[in-house]
């Protein structure tokens, strides 16, 4: 995400990644007789560990989800909304003249082939990062029927796409695929 993006800096960057082992091994450099046996502890601590990458990625069951019915999951710390949509919801993400969108994707930009029905979005507001409201039953979906931000009166669609209010983009689809009928991995 932009955000974890934006969060990481410039250590998050190859660049910075390097910056960072130069500035080890230059304190290493200077500690004289017995640095060179402490790098490769420091190293290794610098790999991800196997928790850090299992928790990278999020597996969701949507076998019982409903059509018309969304679950709120997580995935990397933020809310992931996963939805099954009805006939009709996709008949009117369908019908939407594409290039009158204010971030133009059609339903099936922002699904899997032969998966039309499932929609699955990061649960945050692309206006100040909000958790809209609409997956969860009765909360308000919005004049669009999809997911209506509360913080300051953003509207999506049945597709997630922003169709009024301040946020600037849909909610994002993270990388995702089907790991068979029924279950996704998120990430
Ligand atoms: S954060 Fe959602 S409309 Fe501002």
């Amino acid at each position: 995400m932009a955000s974890d993006t934006a969060a990481m800096g410039d250590l998050g960057t190859e660049e910075g990644v390097r910056r960072r082992d130069w500035i080890h091994i230059a304190a290493l450099s200077t500690a004289g007789v017995g640095g060179a046996s402490l790098l490769i502890p420091l190293v290794s601590q610098m790999a991800p560990s196997a928790d850090v990458l299992a928790a990278s990625t999020t597996e969701v069951d949507v076998s019982a989800i409903q059509p018309g019915q969304a679950i709120k999951a997580v995935f990397r710390k933020q809310p992931l909304f996963v939805r099954r949509l009805t006939a009709d919801e996709i008949k009117s993400a369908n019908e939407v003249e594409v290039s009158s969108l204010r971030d133009p994707q059609t339903l099936g930009d922002r699904t899997k082939e032969g998966h039309e029905d499932m929609l699955i979005t990061m649960g945050v507001c692309t206006h100040l990062g909000c958790v809209p409201l609409g997956a969860a039953e009765g909360e308000n979906r919005g004049e669009f029927g999809g997911y209506f931000c509360p913080c300051h009166g953003s509207h999506y669609d049945t597709a997630g796409r922003i169709r009024k209010g301040p946020a600037p983009l849909n909610l994002q689809v993270p990388e995702y695929q089907f790991t068979s009928d029924t279950v996704i991995r998120v990430g």
